[in-house]
């Protein structure tokens, strides 16, 4: 596996793969890996002849007061993961090879990045989209995989890539969790043990969810008024969000429920931001009669 610390190195891997007419799958994150990134891993290596992964903590996606500084890492572990999935290449960059001195250009999704998780979170979206256009630019994939763990971000990644005429394929990997539910997240080391055993809430109220939308005709707002009156009975959990989205746009549902919808939670365990979203899809039963 090659590690390539700045873009020059990156740039001559990539041809040398354009050179063996190889196909190229991108895997860009933020390290620290585990098991959900591992899968994204896979499929790309399932599909193409190229895997490169990225890691880069990006520093244009944290606000002021988030948790850039102290975000997770222990780059030697995660070589040895992406070694043993047979990962071609790693990029890592240095934050000031990735954003030269002076660098004033964003790419941004108007709408899709100042809702849900773009509310609370003011300029994250345009960090995200500005990373992976220059990941795109530098690594030029034909296949990119992304999380449907973090649903807004690979939504507004399409978005993106759509508007814009990216020449890329996106690739959205379904949520790989823990034996007891939870989503896997870096985020999760960070969580006390008496906040790790709450955290299972959210993909256990998630499923509850589910089972209600496939067997009841219910709204939009009473299934996100139950939503969130279940996670408020967990004493640790400060509810940021409770939404019923489009699947595909995020704009809001009002009234009954009556295609595939994403609920999307964002709850807060002392100062650790979890988030996990699931499609609910509505009895077809329930839609001929209504
Ligand atoms: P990071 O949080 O490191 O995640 C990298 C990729 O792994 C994302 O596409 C994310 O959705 C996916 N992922 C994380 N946990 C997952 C899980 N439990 N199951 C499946 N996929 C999972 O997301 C980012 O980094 C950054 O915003 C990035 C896209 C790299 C841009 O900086």
């Amino acid at each position: 596996m090659k590690i390539c610390n700045t873009k020059k190195d990156i740039r001559a891997v990539r041809e040398e793969y354009r050179a063996q007419g190889a196909s190229v799958g991108l895997v860009p994150t933020m390290g620290y890996l585990h098991d959900g990134h591992l899968e994204l891993v896979r499929q790309a290596r399932a599909r193409c002849d190229r895997v490169i992964a990225t890691i880069f903590v990006n520093p244009t996606q944290f606000g002021p007061n988030e948790d850039l500084s102290s975000y997770p890492s222990d780059l030697e572990r995660d070589f040895a993961m992406l070694r043993i999935e047979g990962v071609d290449a790693v990029f890592v960059p240095a934050p000031q090879d990735m954003y030269l001195l002076g660098s004033e250009t964003v790419v941004e999704t108007k709408r899709l990045s100042r809702i849900l998780i773009g509310r609370i979170r003011p300029g994250h979206f345009q960090g995200v989209t500005t990373v992976v256009t220059k990941l795109f630019n530098i690594c030029q994939p034909d296949y990119a995989y992304f999380g449907e763990k973090d649903y807004q971000q690979l939504q507004v990644i399409k978005r993106m890539v759509r508007d814009l005429d990216v020449p890329v394929e996106i690739k959205g990997v379904p949520t790989v969790r823990e034996a007891d539910g939870l989503a896997m997240s870096s985020r999760n080391v960070m969580l006390t043990p008496q906040d790790r055993i709450a955290a299972v809430s959210l993909s256990r109220i998630l499923t509850t969810a589910e089972e209600i939308c496939g067997s009841h005709p219910v709204t939009a707002q009473n299934l996100s008024k139950l939503i969130r009156s279940s996670l408020e009975d967990e004493p640790c959990a400060s509810v940021q969000s409770v939404d019923i989205r489009d699947a595909e746009t995020l704009a809001p549902i009002r009234g009954r429920i009556d295609r595939s919808v994403v609920a999307l939670l964002a709850v807060r365990f002392g100062a650790v931001l979890l988030i996990d979203q699931r499609i609910l899809t509505p009895n077809p039963v329930h839609l001929q009669k209504a």
